[in-house]
């Protein structure tokens, strides 16, 4: 979806995901297919064809990550989707952090209590949900420390949740 949210958690800032961020996110997530559900090589076309379907698309808040100590440097990338009204819930994922160029511990964590902040401050949700492969446990760890809990398992991946009544700070 062509939206111009921003947001920010600690050391992290949430901009909305641009044409000019597409073959750094393209990169990362090549390098990093295997923790997807999709593992699939993404070939520069592929790519260009799926931001502009993403521009398309209703309630899909697609993310570039930065830090306030390095302004205007993509270093990686979170969504929020899958919106319901009716359950004011969604899920975010696409969680992307590339290491080489935020090296700090815990920005991953920030990523995820940034677009949590937003779907909670900015549009009133009650819950936000997320999907995790059971063998991926870097990213298990960063998701418990921004307060995500199991509520289920969906064959090779923990289905988690965070509920804002359990965080004071949002
Ligand atoms: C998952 C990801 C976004 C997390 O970002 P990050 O900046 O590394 O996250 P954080 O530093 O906040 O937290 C990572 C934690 O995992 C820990 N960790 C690292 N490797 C680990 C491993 N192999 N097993 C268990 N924990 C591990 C880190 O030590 C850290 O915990 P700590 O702060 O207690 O030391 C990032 O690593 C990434 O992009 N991974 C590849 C893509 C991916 O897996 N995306 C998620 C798909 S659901």
């Amino acid at each position: 979806m062509k939206h111009a949210c921003r947001c920010g958690y600690g050391r992290v800032l949430l901009r909305p995901l641009e044409e000019r961020d597409l073959e750094a996110l393209r990169v990362l997530r090549n390098a990093n297919r295997y923790f997807f559900n999709t593992t699939g090589y993404i070939e520069s076309q592929q790519q260009r064809d799926w931001f502009a379907a993403y521009l398309a698309k209703p309630d899909d808040w697609m993310f570039a990550v930065e830090l306030s100590a390095r302004p205007g440097v993509f270093v990686g990338a979170i969504a929020l989707y899958g919106l319901d009204r009716e359950t004011k819930t969604a899920e975010f994922g696409r969680t992307l952090v590339d290491k080489t160029l935020a090296p700090e511990s815990g920005i991953g964590t920030e990523a995820v209590r940034a677009v949590c902040r937003f779907a909670f401050r900015e549009l009133g949700l009650k819950k936000v949900t997320a999907e995790v492969l059971k063998t991926n446990l870097r990213a298990q760890r960063a998701y418990a420390k921004a307060g995500c809990v199991v509520a289920g398992e969906n064959g090779e991946s923990w289905l988690l949740e965070i509920i804002p009544e359990q965080e004071e700070e949002w």
